[in-house]
């Protein structure tokens, strides 16, 4: 039995060479119910020079172009793209609030090679966003020399669903760079250093370490999703856009579009195939994302409200485009604002496809 000996020489280096191993907590903060979900975001910086096509199977994003929306990349690169080691991407996943913190939903799921070890696997493949112990954690494993091959490991990437001053925002686990400063990031990022100090448990500034992980709230434009839709809440940050619905729809968030989410047909193919139901808001002729001028403050829009197994929802709303609310302050704001009517289309086609649906 050589495993005590390994064991704990295994520990004493993880602790002087991961920056994350003294955390046992994996994830950031996560007051939110247990088992609330929402989706995040968290820098990676690359191991190995490789290709987006093996970042997206290596994190399991859903499809490349998720992985392209959420760098903000245009739709047209190719998944042969070659990023090189040391470059940093943005990789989308699912939070699940759990126990107080929050962890990437199941997902991803690594599979054990022959010379695997949980320290290189923590350490080098996902360049230390989390600490052998924590994989260990989730994944119950007594023994952390015992790992098998084709053994599937449960990564916990750190997110949170929080709102953040009251606000809905979306968690981002930004890699410190040296010579970061808290003041610097927080202004990189348009909130504020206590905000950032209180969300990573930090007493002072001076506690931020270059080559860490930490939680950084990004504000995400107001939308009028259902709360029971498949993708509530839909967070979509500043300067991004996200495919969503099985990618029958595309919205859009800019500050210059007063915050307000801007969703429309994506017009590609359907996930699975088949065809994307109506998208129409009942009772008009307006389809997904067309507007309308009311009058010099206020515009009407057919709006995304979300989706369900084979519909996808939309809302007529009213928005004042004067700045100072001169106009109808009726914009809408969190999970279905006041004297907005719901309308939901019911989809004629492909009710065979329901269950292959899901998000
Ligand atoms: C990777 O490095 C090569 C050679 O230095 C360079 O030509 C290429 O543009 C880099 N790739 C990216 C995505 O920056
Ligand atoms: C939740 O936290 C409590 C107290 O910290 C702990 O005893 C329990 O094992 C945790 N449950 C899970 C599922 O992690
Ligand atoms: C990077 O390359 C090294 C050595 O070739 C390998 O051990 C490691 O698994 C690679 N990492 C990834 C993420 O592919
Ligand atoms: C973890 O493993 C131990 C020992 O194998 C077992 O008793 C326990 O029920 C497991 N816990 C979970 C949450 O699977
Ligand atoms: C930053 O946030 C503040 C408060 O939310 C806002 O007033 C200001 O316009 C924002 N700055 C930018 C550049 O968006
Ligand atoms: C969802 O919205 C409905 C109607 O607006 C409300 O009655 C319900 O409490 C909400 N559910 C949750 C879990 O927030
Ligand atoms: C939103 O993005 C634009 C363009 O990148 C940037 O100029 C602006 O400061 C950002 N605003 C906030 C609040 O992050
Ligand atoms: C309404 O939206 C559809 C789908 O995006 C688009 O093709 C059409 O041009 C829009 N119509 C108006 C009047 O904006
Ligand atoms: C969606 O379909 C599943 C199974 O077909 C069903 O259990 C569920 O209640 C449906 N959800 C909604 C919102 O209709
Ligand atoms: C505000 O909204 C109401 C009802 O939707 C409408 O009758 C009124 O004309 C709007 N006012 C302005 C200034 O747009």
């Amino acid at each position: 039995m050589k495993f005590p000996l390994i064991f704990p020489t295994l520990i004493i280096l993880s602790s002087i060479f991961s920056p994350q191993s003294t955390a046992q907590d994996p994830g950031f903060r996560c007051t939110n119910p247990t088992s609330t979900t929402c989706n995040s975001l968290i820098d990676y910086k690359l191991p190995n020079t490789t290709t987006l096509s093996a970042i997206t199977t290596l994190f399991q994003i859903r499809n490349l172009r998720s992985l392209l929306a959420a760098n903000n990349l245009p739709i047209t690169t190719s998944k042969d793209t070659v990023y090189n080691a040391t470059q940093t991407l943005k990789i989308p996943f699912p939070c699940l609030c759990r126990n107080g913190t929050g962890i990437s939903n199941h997902r991803p799921i690594y599979t054990v090679v022959p010379d695997d070890g949980l320290y290189h696997i923590a350490a080098e493949v996902f360049s230390s966003l989390v600490s052998y112990p924590q994989i260990q954690k989730v994944n119950n494993i007594s023994d952390a020399d015992t790992i098998l091959v084709g053994q599937e490991l449960w990564i916990p990437l750190p997110c949170s669903c929080d709102d953040v001053d009251g606000e809905a925002v979306m968690h981002y686990g930004y890699l410190v760079a040296a010579g970061n400063s808290v003041g610097g990031i927080a202004m990189e990022f348009n909130t504020t250093e206590s905000t950032l100090l209180d969300l990573n448990g930090m007493g002072s500034a001076a506690d931020l370490k270059a080559d860490t992980i930490i939680d950084v709230p990004l504000k995400v434009c107001k939308t009028s999703l259902r709360n029971d839709s498949m993708d509530y809440p839909l967070l979509v940050p500043n300067n991004t856009y996200i495919f969503t619905a099985n990618n029958c729809v595309r919205c859009e968030c800019s500050a210059a579009n007063n915050w307000i989410l801007n969703c429309e047909p994506a017009g590609i193919q359907k996930r699975n195939g088949g065809t994307c139901p109506s998208m129409q808001c009942a009772g008009t002729s307006f389809d997904l994302g067309n507007t309308t001028s009311d009058s010099p403050c206020s515009l009407s829009r057919c709006a995304y409200g979300g989706y369900g197994n084979n519909t996808i929802y939309t809302e007529l709303t009213q928005e004042s485009t004067c700045p100072g609310g001169s106009g109808n302050n009726s914009s809408p704001s969190g999970n279905g604002a006041k004297g907005l009517r719901w309308s939901f289309v019911l989809a004629a086609s492909f009710i065979g496809l329901l269950h292959l649906l899901r998000l």
